[in-house]
């Protein structure tokens, strides 16, 4: 049997996102272990840094009782000019069911999916594409405060071009029927295919967030950017950050979120990111019962 691979957002049918998010809810509410992933072995490689999606990953393969190999680049043989097909050919003929790969390359996931037999792979990030579990998470948040999509007006503050989140969060916007997608960004930041991306584009903040039921912040992605491209802080703060007075142009109810890792005071005040209208503890939260929901699907336990 083919091996099930969660890749993109983009390549998913709305069905299959629904029932992963119910699958998600469930396991949300519940936080308990079981063994669904028992005698399974999901190795997490991650070539990039990370907090939250590597932990969440670890424990929710724990929580499903599967044993979990993490793999460090820095001590690995990729050190020794293995190449990187090599290396994950390699922990795959130990018997690795799902691998959970983190890359800054654009579709590595998907071109070692169509490489690799018997293993799942799971696409933690790859580059500026794509990020299907953060939205995942990020829609079930989104769920679990403002249940009917189809009614919903959100806005995606930030560094748009370079988020893989952003692209990811688009794609299951569109997928569950938000009728009103919004960008807010300078210009140097706003996605390179607005139209593509089916977005409107702000960049007036205050002009962007106006009634809006959901505000995403994402962090300037510096590590993507050429040097002479990155914004002064302070500067992008005073324009683009989200403050307690841009909220205000924002529903009264509306959530705000943010993917993580956050810079205060530069994409988001700190009196927001602690703020009643805050979610993001609750989607960290979320990503366990998110990635849960992914590996049991890859699997079909
Ligand atoms: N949101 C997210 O991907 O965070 P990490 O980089 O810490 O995994």
């Amino acid at each position: 049997m083919q091996s099930k691979h969660f890749l993109t957002i983009e390549h998913l049918d709305q069905k299959t996102l629904i029932a992963l998010l119910n699958q998600a809810q469930t396991f949300s509410e519940t936080e308990k272990t079981c063994d669904r992933l028992q005698h399974k072995v999901v190795t997490n490689l991650f070539f990039e840094t990370s907090t939250r999606t590597r932990f969440s990953f670890e424990l929710a393969a724990k929580r499903l009782g599967a044993t979990v190999l993490n793999f460090d680049p820095k001590t690995s043989s990729t050190q020794k000019g293995e190449t990187l097909l090599d290396t994950v050919k390699t922990v795959t003929a130990m018997g690795v069911h799902i691998l959970v790969i983190r890359h800054e390359e654009n579709h590595l996931a998907a071109t070692l999916a169509q490489s690799l037999d018997d293993v799942s792979i799971i696409n933690a990030g790859d580059g500026t594409h794509e990020h299907p579990t953060q939205a995942l998470l990020d829609m079930l948040t989104i769920r679990q405060h403002k249940p009917n999509f189809s009614q919903l007006k959100v806005a995606i503050m930030g560094d748009i071009r370079h988020s893989r989140v952003a692209h990811s969060a688009i794609h299951a916007l569109h997928c569950l029927g938000v009728p009103d997608i919004r960008v807010i960004a300078p210009d140097l930041l706003m996605p390179q295919d607005p139209n593509k991306l089916r977005v409107r584009t702000f960049t007036q903040p205050e002009q962007g967030l106006q009634d809006v039921d959901v505000v995403m912040t994402l962090r300037l992605q510096k590590e993507r950017m050429q040097a002479a491209h990155i914004p002064d802080g302070a500067n992008y703060f005073q324009h683009y950050g989200l403050t307690s007075e841009r909220l205000r142009f924002a529903k009264p109810d509306a959530i705000v979120m943010h993917p993580g890792p956050m810079n205060r005071d530069v994409e988001i005040a700190s009196s927001v990111a602690d703020g009643p209208q805050s979610v993001i503890l609750q989607q960290v939260r979320n990503g366990v019962a998110a990635r849960m929901a992914v590996m049991a699907w890859c699997l079909d336990t």
